[in-house]
């Protein structure tokens, strides 16, 4: 059995679906459902005896305490995280709290459910951490992309929450011997995204015939990765990689933010055309730019290739798709997302007492 945190999140919910769709291990599935926590993701789980869900906060320790004595896990996999760089900018509070306290917490818990382990449990164990290529800063148009040795120079409230904690697993692996590996991923798209995220916002705004907002002037570099390509990392870096290293994880699909909107229009424009014949293009509205705001991440992913054989499967163009195409097909997951009745799917699908 594993434990993962935030799996109720766009990237924890993706994993969770593939990961049980692959093999029978169960999955406790930790998640605080703060917004960003959807349940309805994981609806097709529903009655399915592998998936055990735990409503709560990582930063629980009695209760973190008691899911790893009750279910022994093997490994814990932790995406849980504020992860939303603007929110950050707003209201920095809850991302030092979850990302950096939050995995303090969890990193503590763990420590002593392992160092009590038999021998044989305590060498199999380990701990995986889901972190950012945010944490590396940001880099000039023809700078080599972000290798794991690139120094951490974190510039949002969301990437230094994130450098802390990674700097913190670190340090249980230094310190205490911590079986730990980390994981520094690029930005992903695909199914159950957020729409406060760039591809998303744009699809739903589009459909909504709202304004599609660009920050600034829209030449902002960033590498995208289909979001199963990133479960694969994962499990890939779980089975294989070496203990106390990092691998970072990207898709070669380095785009400004302008190209990635036009694309979206573009497939829009073809897969569900305006009554008017006009081009969902003319929505595009460039807005005040995000303070701080990186101007490009590339990520060079030639160590996970070398060490551990992995390699993203999808391009972008049909990860693009494949995404376009999947929230053409779920008006409904977009709707309560939008009405904020997502929030209530428990209650509707569990009874009040749940
Ligand atoms: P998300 O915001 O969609 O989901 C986060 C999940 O964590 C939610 O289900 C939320 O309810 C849960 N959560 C938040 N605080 C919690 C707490 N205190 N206790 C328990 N659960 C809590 O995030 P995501 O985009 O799925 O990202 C998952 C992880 O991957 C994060 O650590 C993020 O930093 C990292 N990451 C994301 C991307 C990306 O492009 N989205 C890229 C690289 C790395
Ligand atoms: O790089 C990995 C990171 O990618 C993850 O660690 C974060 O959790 C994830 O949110 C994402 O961060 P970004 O800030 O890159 O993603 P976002 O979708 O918010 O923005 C992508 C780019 O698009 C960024 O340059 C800002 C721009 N943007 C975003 C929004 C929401 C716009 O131009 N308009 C928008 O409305």
């Amino acid at each position: 059995m594993i434990l993962v945190t935030g799996g109720a999140g766009f990237i924890g919910s993706n994993f969770v679906l593939d990961w049980l769709a692959q093999c029978d291990e169960p999955v406790v599935n930790l998640d605080k459902l703060t917004y960003a926590g959807n349940l309805e993701n994981l609806a097709s789980l529903q009655g399915d005896a592998r998936h055990l869900f735990v409503q709560g906060d990582l930063g629980d320790r009695a209760l973190v305490d008691r899911l790893l004595a009750e279910n022994r896990p093997r490994a814990v996999l932790h995406f849980a995280a504020e992860s939303h760089v603007d929110r950050s900018i707003h209201g920095p509070e809850d991302f030092i709290q979850t990302n950096i306290v939050g995995t303090f917490r969890l990193l503590e818990a763990v420590r002593a459910h392992w160092s009590a382990l038999p021998a044989d449990e305590k060498a199999a164990f380990r701990f995986l951490h889901v972190s950012t290529d945010e944490v590396y800063g940001t880099l000039s148009q023809e700078a080599p992309a972000f290798a794991e040795t690139h120094p951490y120079e974190p510039n949002s409230p969301y990437s230094a929450s994130k450098a802390a904690s990674d700097h913190l697993v670190r340090a249980w692996h230094h310190t205490y011997g911590l079986p730990v590996l980390t994981t520094n991923c690029s930005n992903n798209y695909g199914p159950y995204h957020f729409p406060e995220k760039l591809i998303p916002l744009m699809i739903v705004n589009a459909l909504a015939g709202k304004p599609l907002p660009v920050y600034g002037d829209g030449l902002q570099v960033r590498d995208w990765l289909y979001v199963q390509d990133h479960c694969s990392a994962i499990r890939r870096v779980l089975e294989a990689g070496r203990l106390g290293e990092t691998y970072n994880v990207g898709g070669w699909n380095e785009k400004p933010n302008i190209e990635i909107v036009h694309t979206v229009c573009a497939l829009l424009d073809e897969l569900r055309p305006k009554a008017d014949g006009s081009s969902y293009k003319a929505q595009i509205t460039h807005v005040q730019d995000r303070p701080g705001h990186d101007r490009r991440y590339a990520i060079d992913a030639r160590k996970i290739e070398r060490e551990l054989g992995w390699k993203p499967a999808e391009t972008f163009d049909t990860g693009i798709r494949k995404t376009v195409q999947w929230y053409l097909a779920h008006p409904e997951w977009v709707q309560h997302v939008q009405s904020g009745s997502y929030r209530d799917w428990v209650s509707r699908q569990y009874g009040a007492d749940a």
